[in-house]
């Protein structure tokens, strides 16, 4: 059946099951291969990419739920808040072996995009579900300070 979806501002009709996760369609359809599989089952984070601009978990998410959606990759995290949050990752070196970090900075740039000047609560509430066994926690949680950082300087912002 075919399955119109929006990823990363481009439309593209897929003729794939209705119920298939999204993950399998971006990553074996569309070949984006950035947002990764961990559990598949919303327990990680690995998998998370952003519907209508919100972090969800595309692991569980089946394709129906959002055909017609603006869905976004970490291939097309475009904006001011996914740049600080790119450009953080990279000069606070956050990754270590960087297979959850897709995940991470997608959930960071959603909770970006919303709080402008998060907490460490705040960061902790929205970045909770995104498991790292590299335990690069407390690089992470420094490089969104210091992306907001980033964004608080800049004279105009948004997602
Ligand atoms: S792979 Fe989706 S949350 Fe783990
Ligand atoms: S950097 Fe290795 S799992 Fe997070």
């Amino acid at each position: 059946m075919a399955v119109k979806l929006t990823v990363n501002e481009e439309t593209r009709e897929l003729d794939i099951d209705p119920q298939m996760p999204l993950l399998w369609a971006i990553r074996d359809h569309l070949m984006l291969t950035g947002t990764k599989f961990g559990c598949g089952m919303a327990l990680c984070g690995a998998c998370t990419v952003h519907l209508d601009g919100q972090p969800i978990r595309s692991c569980v998410t089946p394709i129906a739920a959002v055909a017609g959606r603006r869905i976004t990759t970490i291939e097309g995290l475009t904006g001011p808040a996914g740049k600080a949050v790119q450009d953080a990752w990279i000069a606070l070196d956050v990754p270590q072996c960087g297979y959850c970090q897709s995940g991470q900075i997608m959930s960071a740039a959603g909770l970006l995009a919303h709080n402008a000047w998060p907490g460490d609560a705040d960061i902790e509430a929205a970045m909770s579900g995104n498991i790292c066994r590299c335990a690069t926690y407390l690089r992470i949680r420094d490089a969104i300070h210091h992306a907001a950082a980033t964004l608080a300087a800049q004279p105009a912002r948004g997602g």
